[in-house]
């Protein structure tokens, strides 16, 4: 079986991500990153703008991917951006793993952030583990957080672990499996390592751990694979609490590289041919030299250094000569990567979010959706003659995924959607850069759009009446313009006959 295991960390900002990343990269041994991490993350904080990020470039590339091995398991990690840069991104390295950590704080449990991409996951029943952080901090009961979880998220809820104590009277984690305690040494932040003290607890959390085990469903690997089920861990990232235990879950359950849906049936990760697919694009912001990252996750074969793949919309094989693979803080040149692992293959646009890489150019993998936008805008040209350009550059940034573009059945002007407010910055100063548009964002009256599906009478009929809030995408497939959650449900309702849907598969 691989000893692959291809995740992501999914939280709401301060939730304690960039830390836990941070210490999970201690216990794997790779000690030089951590600093590295740390300064990314309040280098995140600060910027303010599209150049900033820019500048930030060389760091957050490596970042995006973060490998680490321990016990014999490689571990690859991949950056879900939040903050400033949430964005469709965020959301499609979703498509890419093949498991999730939750990380909620303690004293906030499910947090806005948290539960959308918790959603993209439901989507593809990723698994998820459980990680409530902060415990060192005064929180809600435990109880308070699991039923939370359990309710918000309609999943199972098996506490694997329990803290002894939250806040001030924190005295350590119980881990259940091996009935071992984390515990700090008077007021020391260092972990000191595990002893079997379970006779110790406080009488008041010794029932508690009676009632939990009791009143919980025991762990089931199953359950917890289909995504039914989230095994939960408390502990401090700051404090380094818990976090051994976490690893060990991802090495334990976590499931090994997945077998990928494709328009030829199923692709096996023990298949033979290489076959993988672009998650995520990264554009240099250099102007004159169109070089790009794309991220490619590797789902069947052992690709070898210099090997010919062909995109599936260049329709040619290209030999990819230097990959990039990420272990430790460095770029490193990949050699050889095996299905779970990702490879960074620096190209000139050729590249697309959803294309597939094969050796035989004969699969295209699905399940690579795109998501519908959160943030409307209509673009505006100060020079009304550059309408062709703007059509172009739209086409293309969509293309590449960095926006999302709409146009609208009635009236001339263009809508753009994206996830996060940055992109939209991204839009304007790529525009400006790359195809020499002036162009400005004006309020859109729409807070979301829907892919429309359904037979041609059903969509004719909803077309006939709702001209003025239809739109097509850059494929030309119709799309519902919503002014609200409300809206969506309401047409809904009235057209049962139509899916309005939030995802369209390429
Ligand atoms: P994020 O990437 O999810 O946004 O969160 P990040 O790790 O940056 O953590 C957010 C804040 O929460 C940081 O404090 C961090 O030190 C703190 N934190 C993370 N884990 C724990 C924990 O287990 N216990 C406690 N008590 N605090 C934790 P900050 O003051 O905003 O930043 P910093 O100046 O300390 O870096």
């Amino acid at each position: 079986m691989s000893n692959r295991r291809t995740f992501a960390i999914i939280s709401h900002p301060d939730a304690g991500k960039t830390t836990l990343t941070e210490k999970l990269l201690l216990q794997g041994g790779a000690i030089h990153l951590a600093g590295e991490v740390k300064a990314r993350g309040a280098a995140r904080r600060a910027r303010s703008d599209w150049m900033k990020i820019e500048q930030q470039r060389g760091i957050s590339v490596t970042s995006s991917v973060m490998t680490f091995e321990r016990d014999g398991v490689t571990f690859n990690l991949l950056d879900t951006p939040g903050h400033e840069d949430f964005s469709e991104d965020t959301y499609r390295t979703l498509t890419a793993v093949d498991s999730a950590i939750m990380v909620i704080d303690a004293a906030k449990g499910i947090e806005p952030q948290t539960r959308k991409l918790f959603e993209v996951c439901r989507l593809r029943s990723v698994p998820i583990i459980t990680f409530v952080n902060k415990v060192d901090r005064e929180g809600r009961s435990v109880f308070e957080t699991l039923d939370e979880v359990a309710d918000a998220l309609a999943l199972d809820v098996v506490p694997m672990s329990w803290p002894i104590g939250l806040g001030g009277e924190f005295k350590g984690v119980l881990d259940f499996a091996t009935n071992t305690i984390s515990r700090p040494e008077g007021d020391s932040r260092e972990f000191l390592g595990k002893r079997t003290l379970a006779d110790d607890i406080p009488a008041a959390i010794a029932e508690e751990i009676e009632l939990a085990q009791g009143g919980y469903p025991s762990f089931d690997l199953e359950a917890y694979r289909h995504g039914d089920l989230t095994p939960v861990y408390f502990g401090s990232a700051l404090k380094n609490f818990g976090v051994a235990e976490l690893i060990d879950a991802i090495a334990r359950y976590a499931p090994p590289p997945r077998p990928q849906p494709s328009d030829a049936g199923t692709i096996e990760p023990d298949g033979k041919e290489v076959t993988g697919f672009i998650f995520k694009v990264q554009a240099n912001m250099d102007p004159q030299h169109r070089d790009r990252i794309a991220f490619m996750r590797l789902v069947s074969g052992t690709f070898k250094r210099g090997m010919k793949l062909t995109p599936s919309a260049l329709g040619k094989p290209v030999a990819i000569h230097s990959p990039i693979l990420f272990f430790a803080q460095d770029r490193e040149i990949a050699d050889t990567a095996e299905p779970g692992d990702i490879i960074g293959i620096p190209n000139h646009g050729t590249l697309r979010v959803g294309d597939t890489l094969s050796e035989n150019n004969k699969v295209r993998f699905t399940g690579l959706p795109n998501f519908a936008p959160e943030i409307l805008r209509r673009v505006a040209l100060k020079d009304p003659t550059k309408t062709k350009q703007l059509r172009k550059a739209l086409d293309d940034l969509s293309e590449e995924g960095v926006i999302q573009v709409f146009y609208p059945e009635l009236g001339g002007q263009w809508i753009v959607g994206v996830v996060g407010q940055l992109q939209l910055d991204v839009l304007i100063s790529r525009l400006e850069a790359e195809y020499k548009v002036e162009a400005m964002l004006e309020a859109a009256p729409y807070d979301t759009a829907r892919w429309l599906k359904g037979s041609d009478a059903a969509l004719k009929a909803f077309t006939d009446f709702n001209m003025a809030t239809l739109a097509k995408d850059r494929d030309g497939d119709p799309v519902f313009m919503a002014r609200s959650a409300w809206d969506v449900s309401y047409q809904q309702e009235k057209n049962p006959e139509l899916v309005f849907s939030a995802t369209k598969e390429r």
